[in-house]
């Protein structure tokens, strides 16, 4: 596929807030609730950029650096760093913003690969990445290399 997309004509941005049914009887946000935002927000992006039908194909180690209470407020940003064939690598920052001050902190981030699939569910080709600074060119070669790891991880699981 010769189209090119920029990494800005994707970018998702999406906010909630926890409430008791997202929270176990302590107060804090389900890890399972997180991962389900996550993957929502992460598959707009994809289908953003690509256009088709995606299914998500791995979901990278998740690790939970700050709590989110019960009342907080939850910013997920998302944005693409890479694309290969028909797979894209999809990056979202989650951030605690307090209610009460409005500080945020970085509170979890995750990398998700998604693939296009045709109406047959076979992988199908998406746009190319359009590069346009070096942070990107940067994004895009640490997740190639991240892309490696998880087919080696793929071969390990499936032998
Ligand atoms: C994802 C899926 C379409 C890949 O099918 P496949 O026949 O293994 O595809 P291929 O080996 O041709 O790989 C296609 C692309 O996916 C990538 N890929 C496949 N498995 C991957 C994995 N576990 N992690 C990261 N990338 C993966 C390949 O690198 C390739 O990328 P490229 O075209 O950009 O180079 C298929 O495994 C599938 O349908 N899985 C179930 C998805 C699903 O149901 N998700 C929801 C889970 S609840």
């Amino acid at each position: 596929m010769d189209e090119e997309k920029a990494v800005d004509e994707s970018m998702v941005n999406t906010v909630f807030s926890v409430l008791p049914e997202d929270t176990n009887i302590y107060g804090n946000l389900f890890g399972g609730k997180l991962v389900e935002w996550i993957d929502r927000t992460a598959g707009i992006v994809a289908v953003r950029h690509s256009r088709k039908n995606v299914v998500t194909a791995n979901i990278d180690n998740l690790s939970f650096l700050e709590p989110i209470k019960l009342g907080d407020i939850v910013i997920l940003r998302a944005w693409i760093n890479y694309v290969g064939t028909t797979s894209m690598e999809i990056q979202v920052d989650v951030y605690n913003e307090r209610s009460s001050d409005g500080s945020k902190v970085l509170a979890c981030r995750a990398y998700l690969t998604y693939v296009a699939i045709d109406e047959n569910g076979k992988p199908t080709p998406v746009p190319k990445l359009k590069i346009k600074n070096d942070d990107e060119r940067k994004r895009f070669e640490q997740a190639r290399e991240r892309k490696e790891q998880r087919l080696k991880m793929k071969e390990m699981v499936k032998s």
